[in-house]
């Protein structure tokens, strides 16, 4: 496993936050993060109140999963066992480190880029401890408990998944260094977030944005939406715009996980040259020859 090198204080983050959304606070509580971000979950300070809430999010999302979502979530999710309230993140992190080498780690809402990254990078994933309110139920700007536990855990626990999300860590790591990471950033979301993929049953989804999200399960696999479904290619998803307000007016869809992997392969440095020659793809975007993939 690779080491840390760098680290980013807490001063520094939340000036850079600061700065950029007009002085809003970060919802959450920083101040007993380590220089990693990471803190204790502290489950038992959860309220009967967010046990349930949790279970009715559970609940929501689980009427509307099968049939959607990849049997590789599915089957992963109900090993978790997370139903009957917020979970403990040790007892899921065991499990998910005996299944791939990932951890779960607790953090106290968005961290620093370079963070993230390094977390990525050394098969970490940060789980934010704080539940939405129930006014949020159907929408939350900020990713909380639920997204990010119910959303990204159950795909670490397969072992292609799991792998590009290590790499993705490392690329993001590098992409820092040249300029990159806006790109970068489109293939995550495309890909880790909003990713459909293809099975013998027809589209399904892998992406934890949709997975977590109420509206975009179905919106998302339904004839007949202004919205694109066509296959991934690399180059052509870092050079894609997306919204981050409304459903995505593009999915892209991988043949397996392994498409994946290896698609993400190759060094990314002269594609990041090239896109800085061109001119960013608008979200509902269909190139000449592309094919929609939901008839
Ligand atoms: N191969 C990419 C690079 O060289 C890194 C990467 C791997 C990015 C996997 C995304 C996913 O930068
Ligand atoms: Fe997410």
């Amino acid at each position: 496993m690779d080491t840390i090198a760098t680290t980013v204080s807490n001063e520094d983050f939340l000036a850079t936050v600061a700065e950029k959304s007009d002085g809003a606070a970060l919802r959450g509580n920083y101040e007993k993060a380590d220089e990693h971000y990471v803190v204790e979950q502290d489950w038992d300070s959860y309220t009967e109140a967010e046990h349930e809430l949790w279970r009715k999010l559970y609940q929501r999302q689980m009427e509307l999963l099968p049939g959607r979502a990849c049997d590789e979530f599915l089957d992963a999710l109900h090993k978790m066992d997370a139903s009957g309230g917020i979970p403990s993140f040790e007892r899921t992190s065991q499990d998910l480190f005996a299944a791939t080498g990932w951890r779960i780690v607790a953090v106290p809402g968005l961290i620093p880029e370079l963070t993230f990254f390094e977390h990525l990078a050394n098969r970490r994933f940060p789980v934010t401890v704080w539940l939405r309110t129930p006014e949020e139920f159907n929408y939350i700007v900020e990713p909380d408990v639920f997204h990010d536990y119910f959303g990204h855990v159950p795909m670490l626990f397969n072992p292609v998944f799991a792998d590009y999300m290590q790499l993705y860590g490392k690329g993001g790591l590098k992409a820092m260094k040249l300029g990159g990471l806006d790109y970068l950033a489109r293939l995550y979301w495309y890909t880790v977030e909003f990713g459909l993929i293809k099975t013998n049953q027809g589209l399904r989804i892998y992406g934890a944005g949709i997975l977590s999200s109420g509206g975009e399960v179905e919106y998302c696999l339904k004839p007949g939406t202004t919205s694109r479904h066509i296959r991934l290619d690399i180059e052509r998803c870092l050079q894609t715009l997306y919204k981050i307000d409304s459903f995505q007016e593009t999915y892209f869809v991988i043949d397996d996980f392994k498409q994946l992997f290896d698609g993400t392969a190759p060094d990314f440095t002269p594609y990041y040259e090239r896109l800085k020659q061109l001119d960013a793809l608008p979200a509902n975007t269909l190139l000449p020859g592309e094919v929609e993939l939901l008839p």
